[in-house]
């Protein structure tokens, strides 16, 4: 008997299936009522009673195995096979979101394709700058404020001191003196990209944001062509019934400088909250490049002449769209940004 018992446990611990049908045949084979272990049960009571003790210690310690072996052979097919039986090949697929471009890169994408329409190429630049080409070519005096601590971030560099002359851009027009750095007009080029300043978050501020900047320079440019340019643009971005206006302004690099209001969208120029019930709303900064600038960045100011403009993107944005809080735009809530899935 307790041969039969030590076979049967060899047998037991070397089980194997390879499925789940294989398996069952093994149960069946030792652990059913008809099964190997019921019968050396079933023959236990003619073992003699001072052998009783000792086989009926084995004979449990079999069946344990047993039962021990083909549950852990089941739980190896548990595993491998879920997901494979309960496959539901006629089901519906799963919806897959499509993603949807940024509110921000929409517009941007429109303001470039207009200007595109009207012969601009863009240009780029770095976000980290140097004073050179964000202030000083530009003619801003040394002690313009716009160069204060308020308003540039300083980057520091290996630990040195701050030295107040890496900075991160804090407008692109930073662009317009690197492409005359390395171009002879004529020059047509758009800049758009990401700008910093250093102000307090809020719903109307950031830290970051977007602008475009325009730039054309040639023999014989002047404030008409500016003109022109800027109101088939606002009749391209907000549709053909928009007017503008230009209020004189002050800008180092330009002169004379203008800003422009157009039409307020939301109202149609009757008067809303957003247009302070005024029927305007401020776009953009522009003028003539400065003879300064142009000769600053090795173009001669006696032969040729061009106009410069720069807006920000949240700005258009938010005419277009009315987000109330800038916040939003830097937050990726999908919530907000699927909102533009019918955008382009
Ligand atoms: N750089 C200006 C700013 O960030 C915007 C600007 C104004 C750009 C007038 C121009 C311009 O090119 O002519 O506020």
């Amino acid at each position: 008997m307790l041969e039969k018992i030590a076979q049967l446990l060899q047998e037991v611990e070397n089980l194997q299936a390879s499925n789940a049908d294989e398996l069952e045949a093994l149960r069946i084979k030792y652990l059913s009522k008809k099964g190997a272990i019921n019968a050396l049960m079933a023959d236990f009571r003619n073992v003699p009673a001072e052998h009783k003790k000792e086989v009926g210690i084995r004979l449990n310690e079999l069946k344990d195995k047993a039962q021990e072996k083909i549950a852990s052979l089941k739980e190896q097919f548990a595993t491998q096979d879920t997901g494979l039986e309960d496959l539901d090949l006629t089901r519906t697929a799963y919806p897959i979101g499509l993603g949807t471009r940024h509110p921000l890169s929409i517009v941007k994408n429109e303001i470039i394709d207009i200007f595109a329409r009207m012969g601009f190429n863009i240009a780029d630049g770095p976000e980290v700058e140097d004073d050179l080409h964000v202030y000083t070519k530009l003619n801003f005096a040394a002690d313009h404020p716009a160069r204060d601590m308020q308003d540039t971030f300083f980057v520091q560099l290996n630990g040195e001191d701050v030295t107040k002359n890496i900075i991160l851009r804090s407008h692109t027009s930073s662009v317009q003196v690197r492409t005359m750095e390395h171009t002879q007009p004529p020059i047509r080029v758009i800049c758009p990209g990401r700008v910093y300043r250093n102000e307090a978050i809020s719903y109307r501020a950031h830290c970051f944001f977007h602008q475009v900047e325009g730039l054309y320079i040639d023999k014989g440019v002047s404030f008409t062509d500016l003109k022109q340019v800027l109101l088939l643009f606002a009749r391209e971005m907000f549709g053909n019934d928009t007017k503008i206006r230009l209020r004189p302004s002050y800008f180092p690099f330009t002169e004379p400088s203008a800003e422009m209001d157009i039409s307020c969208n939301i109202c149609g120029g009757k008067g809303c909250p957003f247009c302070k019930h005024t029927g305007w709303v401020e776009i953009l900064g522009c003028g003539m490049v400065d003879p300064n600038v142009l000769d600053a960045c090795g173009i001669d100011s006696k032969v040729y002449s061009g106009y410069a403009l720069g807006m920000g993107i949240e700005r258009i944005t938010n005419l277009k769209y009315q987000v109330k809080d800038l916040r939003m735009f830097s937050e990726n809530d999908t919530r907000f940004l699927r909102e533009f899935e019918a955008a382009y």
